[in-house]
């Protein structure tokens, strides 16, 4: 493993009476336990097919790799369509692996088309999209676990039109290829109809534990990501997560920490990268941290109502905006800084003579005061006895954000397993999706259309 989890300001040797005390973790060795067996014993199985997706064997990688080439080397924009747990994982690891202005590289120094994940149906959006690529030219992976939302399908519907009135329909169905479940929802029928290519997502791999299947491996192999070495990473944090005693297991420790922090009023979990980079990492964390342990009963269906919701801020940005609060607000969030030891680039602050601002910063790097910038914002917040923990990556690459994700997912499984509850469910999201079903006329939804009528707005209520 080659990242560091340094938890001391999490504790009360940190952080005084608002930190979390040894003895707790100690005294809590049954609660530990239960939640380890809970996760490991069901690996593999039920929901949890997602701790098998770095498995693949170096035969499917070749045939993903081959596949991507194929694509890269005749588009000239390619095209995700998906949302939540269908796109959050391509967008966090396009993010971190990619050069940050992609797109706007010049050809020459692309070495894989321009890419857009599309997720979210604004049609200023779609118009703009349509914009700025030539759907002659561009490929498109539809990404739907279900093959049934509304969103993505609407996405594919327009785009498959607008393909085949642009290049004809035998080769409007080379431009699509799809990432369902196989034998199941309209996408799959479709594709069957069609003859589109499609990638299975195993029926026991949810939606935001997806990113290591053909959710994010397909996309990744489009766009030249080293998916290998991903994967490996992806092993390494896996075997970590597996080791049994809570001291050297970092997500069953991290995972304990914010639950016991949550208990006892730390409601709020901020997750705040210093890497441009990782910015988007936050939304993966948000997502899976925010759908996975928010749940209104617990296992035995008892209303618990619980959830610690998740923040996104970015270093040193949102120290200019959020860390004023973080630090003297209320004693309800739990900070976790990401820091970076290695940037893939070193940016010297030169000596101007003509910019003369003294001498503080000249001769040092922008690396030397992000890293200082990380560091002092962790020290204030300690001083000022607020949780806060640090995930430091050696450097960002494929390897080290196959080992981040890998991680996430193990701790929000083994916090949903502390707080026994069902972390793979999301009814909230189901319910939503049932209702917009209904209001757009999906036969199949009437008694749900005669639930949503029926709600009435009192006008006194509304500011006109
Ligand atoms: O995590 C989840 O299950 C959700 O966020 C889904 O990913 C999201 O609702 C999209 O669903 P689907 O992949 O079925 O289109």
């Amino acid at each position: 493993m080659k990242l560091k989890f340094d938890y001391n300001n999490m504790m009360e040797s940190s952080i005084g009476s608002h930190g979390v005390k040894q003895s707790e973790i100690d005294k809590a060795n049954k609660a530990h336990d239960a939640a380890y067996k809970e996760v490991i014993e069901n690996s593999g199985k039920g929901w949890q097919e997602w701790t098998d997706t770095p498995l693949i064997g170096k035969s499917e990688i070749d045939e993903l790799n081959a596949f991507g080439k194929s694509i890269r080397d005749k588009a000239s924009s390619f095209v995700v369509l998906g949302i939540g747990g269908s796109a959050l994982g391509p967008i966090c690891v396009f993010n971190a692996l990619l050069h940050l202005h992609h797109n706007e590289l010049p050809k020459e120094m692309r070495k894989a088309p321009k890419l857009y994940v599309e997720d979210n149906i604004d049609p200023e959006r779609m118009a703009a999209l349509l914009d700025v690529i030539d759907v002659k030219t561009t490929y498109f992976n539809v990404i739907t676990k279900s093959g049934e939302t509304s969103e993505t399908l609407s996405q594919f519907i327009i785009l498959y039109n607008i393909l085949k009135k642009a290049i004809g329909e035998k080769a409007a169905k080379e431009h699509i290829f799809v990432t369902t479940t196989v034998g199941k929802g309209a996408l799959y029928a479709v594709a069957q109809k069609e003859g589109f290519k499609v990638f299975g997502i195993p029926a026991g791999v949810g939606g935001r534990f997806s990113v290591l299947s053909n959710v994010g491996l397909v996309p990744f192999a489009v766009m030249g990501v080293d998916i290998e070495s991903m994967l490996y990473g992806a092993r390494a944090m896996r075997t970590a997560c597996e080791r049994p005693d809570i001291k050297s297991n970092p997500a069953l420790m991290t995972a304990f920490l914010q639950v016991k922090s949550m208990q006892a009023g730390k409601n709020i979990s901020v997750m705040m990268p210093y890497a441009d980079g990782l910015k988007t990492m936050a939304d993966f964390y948000c997502q899976i941290w925010a759908e996975s342990l928010g749940k209104a009963v617990n296992k035995a269906g008892k209303t618990v109502n619980c959830g610690q919701t998740p923040a996104k801020s970015l270093g040193v940005t949102d120290q200019h905006s959020q860390v004023q609060l973080y630090t003297e607000g209320p004693y309800d969030k739990v900070v976790t800084f990401i820091g970076v030891e290695s940037f893939g680039d070193s940016v010297d602050i030169p000596a101007d003579e003509t910019a003369d601002i003294g001498d503080f910063l000249k001769g040092h790097t922008l690396n030397e005061l992000i890293t200082a910038e990380r560091k002092s914002t962790e020290f204030a917040l300690t001083k000022a006895e607020r949780s806060n923990f640090t995930i430091l990556m050696p450097e960002v690459n494929a390897e080290t954000i196959g080992e981040l994700l890998m991680y996430f997912m193990y701790e929000t499984a083994f916090a949903g397993a502390y707080l026994d509850i069902d972390t793979f469910n999301q009814p909230g999201v189901e319910e939503g999706k049932k209702a917009t079903f209904a209001m757009i006329g999906r036969a199949g939804y009437e008694q749900k259309l005669q639930e949503l009528e029926s709600v009435k707005k009192n006008d006194a209520y509304i500011i006109k």
